[in-house]
């Protein structure tokens, strides 16, 4: 049975993309394999430095990705921080990771090419990553296609540690990324990502979901005016959402011309909206249980911490500690 790994940054909340490109997948994972997933506190700290944002953050990922259906029956949820090995393991795995690796790394490249005073942490960013990976043996990580590099990273320090201290140390993770998923676009047709201000949030009141969708930014073709669907950020995500037939539909209106963007923007709400009905119930049944929570995460740091201990030990024992 494959071991799944996966985990999610809480910087604020959860979006489309972040639904599409990761939860989904991981949560499908679930029926596969003994599927573990984390929310990234420590990964957050790069960038959150306000304590109560980051507990509520993550609190609400949890949230969020339990209402979307990751089932604690099946699949362990944690926090990584409730780990703390993983921090030594990182360690462990610097002392042979090249400097020039990690510059190549984009979101350290990033935040430099956008003039940001780039941390440490940051810069070291995969090192922990690939830890967060290596101590539970994964075997296949489901991520977005921005995360690839960061298992190529974890990939190539699983090989170094192997050759330099036992060629059974580190089992070799693959990710597992879903072509036609690789990239959801955003509100303005770029990729939907928080750092570009174009995301649609899971789970917004119903006002503020139209309002968002209301406002995707179109061109000023005339209603009557054939237009073109590939180019769409309305058609790119109603595909998401919507039937075969009623995206073959919308499809035949935008190249017909005779239909505004208004129009279509109102199907696509419609379509997010419907999606997440049977989400929106679960999550008001798990907020109504204030213990829920908090008890699923407690049972999968038990569960991620007698792994992670093997594996330390393993490695500690390796390299002469
Ligand atoms: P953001 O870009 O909003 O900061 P993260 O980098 O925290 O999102 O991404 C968390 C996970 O969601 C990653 O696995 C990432 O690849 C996936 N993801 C984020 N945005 C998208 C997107 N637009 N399309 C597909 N996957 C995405
Ligand atoms: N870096 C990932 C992201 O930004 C989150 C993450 C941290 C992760 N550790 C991981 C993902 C280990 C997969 C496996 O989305």
């Amino acid at each position: 049975m494959p071991r799944i790994l996966s985990g999610i940054k809480p910087t604020g909340r959860l979006h489309i993309g972040n639904y599409f490109g990761m939860m989904r997948p991981a949560i499908d994972w679930q029926n596969k394999g003994e599927a573990l997933y984390f929310l990234a506190d420590y990964h957050a700290l790069t960038t959150v430095h306000d304590a109560a944002q980051l507990r509520e953050a993550t609190r609400r990922a949890a949230l969020d990705f339990l209402a979307c259906g990751l089932d604690p029956a099946k699949a362990v949820l944690f926090k990584q921080s409730d780990v703390p090995q993983v921090t030594e393991l990182s360690w462990l795995l610097s002392v042979l990771t090249p400097m020039g690796l990690l510059e190549r790394c984009h979101a350290y490249k990033d935040a430099l090419a956008h003039g940001k005073a780039a941390n440490h942490g940051l810069f070291a960013y995969p090192v922990l990553m690939a830890a967060d990976i290596l101590i539970y043996d994964s075997d296949i990580v489901p991520v977005g296609k921005d995360q690839k590099q960061h298992v190529e990273v974890t990939r190539d320090l699983a090989i170094k540690m192997n050759e330099t201290f036992g060629k059974d140390l580190f089992r070799l993770p693959e990710p597992s990324i879903l072509p036609d998923l690789a990239t959801i676009p955003g509100l303005d047709g770029q990729k939907m990502s928080k750092s570009y201000n174009n995301t649609i949030e899971l789970f917004l009141e119903e006002k503020a979901l139209k309002k968002k969708i209301m406002g995707i930014i179109t061109d000023s073709t005339p209603v009557e005016t054939p237009k073109d669907p590939e180019t769409s950020s309305i058609f790119g995500l109603y595909k998401l959402f919507a039937s075969p037939d009623d995206v073959a539909k919308m499809e035949a209106d935008f190249r017909n011309g005779g239909t505004g963007y208004g129009d279509f923007k109102k199907r696509l709400f419609a379509a997010i909206w419907d999606h997440f009905a049977p989400a929106r119930a679960r999550r008001e049944e798990i907020e109504r249980d204030p213990g829920y929570i908090d008890e699923v995460l407690r049972k999968g740091a038990a569960r991620a911490n007698e792994l992670a201990n093997v594996t330390l030990k393993r490695v500690r024992t390796a390299m002469g500690l």
